[in-house]
């Protein structure tokens, strides 16, 4: 088992190198953790929640711009109505505890999706701690909640079609949920799913993916660093040769 100077070993390494601005998680397996565990699916999503905890701190600590983390896809609305509440009141519980602890850490709160769906305590609570936080300069934290990507899409075509001008890809940019993010650099899924879930598809378009078989709940610092350090020692491309990768001076 990993102990902790190890742990702050691998900061360091991660540090002295580029780091993503923009990491994205979708935050899988908290029912298979709870299973594994004879426990019912909501204590998984209730540890789920004290990781969301962990990472944020953890991704403040290195010094990303943004963490984006998916919670609540358009899709699970069809889960078991009380799972969805077990969810949604968790939800709540998090905005609550967390205001200070963003506070303090100039944490600014923002949240993508159809949130017009969410239960109005939760649209409340996190309209609060979005207004609170607003000034947070050092990283943004963003929840991806009721949250589809062709839907975002659609929302996005819209906009830019009621603007009346020609529907290129700014006009598709400034119509997104995620608009004024940094560019998505490095999307991890959690629970050796290898899929997207409608999960950002426009923002993943040249983002670094990244498995783990880790559950989310279990999911911690040593995690996001491995992650992080995964993405370091790619070489990203963009359709460019190699040789004309070095040429431009090395990766971005
Ligand atoms: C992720 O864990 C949390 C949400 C999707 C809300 P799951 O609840 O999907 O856990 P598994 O995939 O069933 O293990
Ligand atoms: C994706 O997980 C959504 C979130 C993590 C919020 P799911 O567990 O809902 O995805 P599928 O159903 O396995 O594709
Ligand atoms: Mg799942």
């Amino acid at each position: 088992v990993p102990g902790a100077s190890d742990t702050s070993e691998l900061l360091a390494r991660v540090r002295a190198r580029p780091l993503p601005r923009h990491v994205a998680i979708i935050m899988d397996g908290n029912g298979r953790w709870a299973q594994a565990r004879g426990l019912p699916r909501v204590a998984g999503h209730r540890e789920g929640a004290s990781a969301v905890r962990r990472v944020t701190q953890a991704a403040r600590r290195l010094g990303l711009q943004a963490l984006t983390l998916y919670a609540f896809s358009m899709q699970n609305w069809s889960r078991p109505a009380d799972e969805v509440e077990a969810l949604m009141l968790l939800l709540v519980e998090f905005l609550e505890k967390e205001q200070q602890e963003l506070l303090g850490n100039a944490i600014r709160l923002n949240a993508i999706g159809d949130l017009a769906r969410l239960p109005p305590r939760v649209g409340e609570r996190l309209e609060a701690v979005r207004r609170a936080t607003a000034g947070g300069q050092a990283m943004t934290l963003t929840l991806a909640l009721s949250y589809g990507g062709r839907e975002e899409l659609v929302h996005a075509a819209q906009v830019a079609a009621a603007s009346g001008g020609s529907i290129d890809e700014a006009a598709m940019e400034a119509g997104l949920w995620t608009r004024g993010l940094p560019d998505l650099d490095l999307l991890v899924r959690t629970s050796g799913e290898r899929r997207i879930s409608n999960f950002l598809l426009w923002q993943a378009a040249y983002a670094e993916l990244y498995f783990t078989d880790t559950h989310w709940p279990a999911f911690d610092e040593r995690e996001l660093l491995l992650a992080v350090a995964d993405f370091q020692a790619r070489e990203r491309r963009f359709g460019l040769t190699a040789e004309q990768v070095a040429a431009r001076g090395g990766r971005e």
